[in-house]
């Protein structure tokens, strides 16, 4: 008999990818098949293609030309590209490379003592998985994740052992950067730089450590790590280890983002997009994935305080009529992980209809 619906049962089957590509493997299974359109292909050797580079140093430098000029940079890259990398930031690169380690060595843990964190609660504070919601995945994603929320309150693992102050100490420091940057964001729009800020009730905004495992897949064309989609909150930051696998969308083509050792490849999210009126577009990307080594990345969203709506900022608008209903983030966040979204952009269920 053909199962129709998924089983708690079917999805222990496969309780990581991690477990999967373990045994010898020269094909991709095909619950994991994912083919990507031939012309859909990213074009390293494009020059043009490359996200821009933000100089944090200049952003927070005590000359006011200097700030001015990186915030008008910011202005300038989130209008165009909706990501950029940010170098000279100040977080010690030795952190960035130990929470990428402790996050591995989280995956590798043995797959039972993993076990008590898996769950299909969205907001639990720690979750391990693999796939996006192997409930409802139509396609199974190469790629197993760790999802812990940092802020407003701040949870940890006890094992691996490091992980807990690494993470704690990562996560303030990323905060850090994402504050200033989200003000300077403020101010590239002509706002008052915390003004995004109080109005998202940033002080109890959301910071999640999500971790991505992508191990060597035999048949890196035919699997994806994450498919295309856009990402929830206001601004998400991310690092990885020394293998590259994210592809930005920029003017209809897949881009392949090159960023310095050390940097933050920084994105606006869809409360962004929704925030300025579609000035600031939250743009899609992606994580492909290939067959030499294992891919770590972390990305670290940050969003509003789970109880507060984004709408157009007024001031903003110029004579332009909203585009956007408000929703609380939480709502938003429900409504990204729930069938009828799945990777499906959501701001449109929020979109104002034109004959409204
Ligand atoms: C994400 C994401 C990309 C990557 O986790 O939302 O887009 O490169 N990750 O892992
Ligand atoms: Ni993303």
């Amino acid at each position: 008999m053909a199962p129709t619906t998924t089983t708690v049962a079917d999805e222990a089957k496969v309780a990581s990818i991690k477990t999967l590509t373990g045994a010898e493997l020269n094909s991709v299974p095909s619950e994991y098949t994912y083919i990507k359109d031939p012309n859909d292909q990213a074009d390293a050797s494009d020059p043009e293609h490359s996200i821009p580079t933000i100089d944090f140093a200049q952003l927070t430098s005590s000359s006011p030309d200097l700030r001015s000029k990186a915030i008008q940079e910011i202005g300038r890259a989130c209008e165009e590209w909706g990501f950029f990398q940010v170098i000279n930031h100040g977080v010690p690169e030795s952190l960035m490379k130990s929470m990428i380690e402790v996050c591995h060595k989280f995956f590798d843990l043995p797959e039972e003592e993993k076990k008590e964190f898996q769950s299909r609660k969205l907001l639990e504070p720690i979750k391990c998985g693999t796939s996006f919601n192997v409930a409802i995945d139509k396609v199974r994603l190469w790629r197993d994740f760790l999802k812990v929320i940092a802020h407003p309150e701040f949870h940890s693992l006890h094992k691996p052992a490091d992980y807990s102050e690494v993470s704690l100490e990562f996560s303030k420091q990323t905060r850090q950067v994402a504050t200033e940057l989200l003000n300077g964001i403020s101010e590239s729009l002509g706002l008052e730089a915390e003004y995004i800020a109080k109005a998202m009730n940033w002080d109890r905004g959301l910071q999640i450590l999500a971790a991505n495992y992508y191990p060597a897949c035999p048949q890196p064309d035919q699997a994806i790590g994450i498919p295309p989609h856009t990402d929830h909150g206001l601004v998400t930051l991310l690092i990885q280890n020394d293998m590259g696998g994210l592809e930005v969308q920029h003017n209809g083509k897949w881009v392949l983002v090159d960023c310095a050792p050390g940097a933050f490849v920084v994105n606006i999210g869809d409360q962004m997009q929704i925030l300025t009126n579609d000035k600031y577009k939250s743009v899609w990307h992606r994580a492909v994935v290939n067959n030499r080594a294992t891919r770590i990345s972390i990305a670290v969203p940050h969003g509003p305080a789970l109880d507060t709506a984004a709408l157009p900022i007024p001031e903003l608008l110029g004579g332009e009529a909203p585009k956007y209903i408000g929703m609380s983030y939480e709502e938003f966040m429900e409504l990204q992980a729930s069938p009828a979204a799945y990777m499906m952009p959501c701001l449109d269920h929020l979109r104002v209809k034109a004959d409204n």
